[in-house]
């Protein structure tokens, strides 16, 4: 998730309003950020590694001419945080220069089709294919909106752009897919950004540009065509009148709950990771002897699951393991061929960083998943991937949660493959559930938002909150009991329900909210025995179960319906989602501010 700004001025200069703007993007990302203006045929360009204002201090930022400037703020994906790869980029003659935020899937082709044709690549993003792209399509036409519209139609993923060329210093054109991209309408101008706060300054007028649509942005107005066929799109204004402080959340009173709205998006992005990556970090995990899932807090859950997943799909036994126990548990037995895989949003926790950093002196292979490509576990790394949900502001975390299921998900498909372990078959309908989670994970909220907020008004009095579930579904009642405590602060248990009969049971009286996730798996069976037993101590049942689940909805005192046929094995996407807005519900209800708990940190950067 990166954040672009573009200000077309009737007069003056633009540079210090995009400034400003990027300010407000910084919550996109903030490894680099960069800015480039046309003042008289002439291309200015600055950018740098670092934070925004610590490069404004370097190099000042408004201290570009012109009207016309776009602007860049970026949260690394492709190609390491450094000034080369900073936004924007520019073609080989330095006329064009671009900002972008999206991934661009095919860019590794399109890049070697421009090698060959002569482009010169400076950069190792994504996004330099695009004024490349662009480039090659001027010779042909010479026209600005031409061969932009030529060049995103060869475009494969996500993308919103802002694009300028000192050949054409009257417009910046636009274009959007899967990346959110709004254009403001002002007196003085016109204005195009990532979001609607960004520019909530300048004017409280927008038009909305949808997927597959291109704009021309000039000093007096705009004009939106279809991609695909060029059809003129008529498109009215709508006002705001938010303040700013409202504005950042986009309109949601808590960062928690526009993160876990965003999780179509930021599973939509995790599902676009490169193909070369994963076939690598797939080769090191089939090639080791042991392989360790290493991770603290949510991001252990995480590991949690996907243990289930190598295990049931590919047929390998992983260990996963809390990182601040995995010196004492294992630290002696790692060697050469053991692989640790380490999970962490942050690449920055210490635990888990300590774990790594034994593991690598006993010469194990490391591989990183993390939000944060910048990170020490990055660097530390053999091979890493990137799960690109941008920065998490909320210190519980939600959307880095099922991104990280994602991404695992992805790699159990792969070694099920390459291990020849299940049917293709039953790889192809997994897969094919797996990419449609982001419109499952919509769906899910529609279904169950209001419902949990019944719910949280209903049991905001109790003190104490049960989480159960079998096989994968341990893993969500597990990160379910984390998201609940940590931001209500209310004491609460996850065990596999199994267990119960084996002590915690004890402690279940009349009224104890016990919350069972139930997918229609193969678990379910037990999971209704299990639903019995606390029933006959006088629990009250909270069942999370497949819409039209009869029996377990006739058992349960309450119940959340969830999308059907979900495969067991990516039920903890969905069903982790009403847990998280329990926990954010009944947080808010008890007048706590989710975002901040108190004694927690976004990153636990200390022992
Ligand atoms: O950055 P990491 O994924 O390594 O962080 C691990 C935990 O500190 C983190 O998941 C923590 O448990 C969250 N507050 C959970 O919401």
């Amino acid at each position: 998730m990166c954040g672009i700004t573009g200000i077309i001025l009737k007069k003056g200069n633009a540079a210090p309003l995009v400034y400003e703007s990027l300010k407000r993007l910084e919550y996109r990302g903030y490894d680099s950020a960069g800015i480039a203006s046309i003042d008289n045929l002439k291309l200015y360009m600055k950018k740098d590694s670092g934070k925004l204002d610590e490069i404004h201090k370097k190099i000042d930022l408004t201290d570009i001419p012109g009207p016309l400037v776009i602007g860049h703020i970026r949260w690394a994906t492709h190609g390491y945080p450094d000034k080369i790869n900073a936004h924007p980029h520019t073609d080989c003659t330095k006329t064009i220069a671009v900002v972008h935020n999206g991934v661009i899937e095919n860019f590794l082709e399109l890049r070697r089709e421009l090698e060959e044709k002569g482009h010169k690549f400076i950069t190792r993003t994504d996004t330099e294919v695009v004024p490349h792209l662009i480039e090659e399509e001027m010779n042909a036409t010479d026209d600005l909106y031409t061969a932009v519209l030529r060049a995103v139609r060869k475009l494969k993923g996500s993308y919103a752009l802002a694009i300028i060329s000192s050949s054409e210093p009257d417009k910046i054109v636009c274009a959007r897919n899967e990346s959110p991209l709004i254009i403001g309408v002002g007196k003085e101008g016109m204005y195009c950004s990532s979001d609607i706060p960004a520019i909530l300054e300048y004017t409280n007028k927008f038009i909305t540009l949808d997927n597959r649509e291109i704009a021309i942005l000039t000093h007096d107005g705009v004009s939106i065509r279809k991609i695909k066929d060029e059809q003129v799109v008529y498109r009215t204004s709508f006002e705001v009148d938010w303040d700013i402080e409202q504005a950042e959340k986009q309109g949601y009173p808590h960062f928690m709950l526009k993160e876990i709205h965003e999780q179509p998006d930021s599973l939509r992005d995790a599902l676009r990771l490169q193909e070369q990556y994963l076939d690598l970090v797939t080769t090191f995990l089939d090639r080791g002897r042991e392989i360790f899932l290493v991770a603290a807090g949510t991001s252990y859950h995480a590991c949690l699951a996907a243990s289930y997943m190598f295990s049931k799909l590919a047929k390998l036994t992983t260990y996963p393991v809390i990182a601040s126990e995995f010196i004492d548990r294992y630290g002696d037995a790692v060697g050469i061929d053991s692989v640790i895989l380490a999970v962490s949003q942050s690449g920055e926790t210490y635990d888990t960083l300590k774990a790594v950093d034994h593991a690598r002196m006993r010469a194990a292979t490391i591989i990183g998943i993390t939000n944060n490509v910048a990170s020490t576990l990055t660097r530390v790394s053999r091979a890493y991937l990137v799960q690109q949900s941008g920065p998490e502001i909320g210190v519980a975390a939600t959307k880095t949660f099922t991104a990280q299921l994602i991404v695992l998900a992805q790699l159990a498909l792969r070694l099920a493959k390459i291990r020849g372990k299940i049917s293709q078959d039953e790889i192809d309908e997994l897969k094919e559930k797996l990419y449609r989670m982001p419109e499952i994970i919509k769906e899910t909220i529609i279904m169950t938002e209001e419902k949990v907020k019944e719910l949280a008004e209903k049991y905001r009095d109790k003190n104490l909150f049960l989480f159960l579930g079998r096989g994968i579904s341990t893993a969500t009642a597990l990160e379910g009991r984390l998201k609940l405590l940590e931001i209500t602060y209310k004491p609460a248990l996850a065990f596999p329900a199994a267990e119960s009969k084996h002590g915690p049971i004890s402690i279940v009286e009349e009224g104890v909210p016990v919350i069972f996730i139930a997918p229609y798996d193969e678990t379910r069976k037990d999971v209704i025995g299990n639903i019995m037993e606390m029933k006959a101590r006088g629990a009250e049942i909270i069942a999370l179960c497949e819409e039209g689940d009869e029996e377990i909805k006739g058992l349960a005192d309450e119940y959340i319906e969830m999308s059907r046929d979900i495969p067991g094995l990516l039920s903890p996407i969905p069903y982790v989602v009403p847990l998280q807005l329990l926990a954010y519900y009944l947080a808010v209800y008890n007048g706590l501010d989710p975002d901040k708990p108190r004694n927690l940190a976004k990153s636990v950067t200390v022992p």
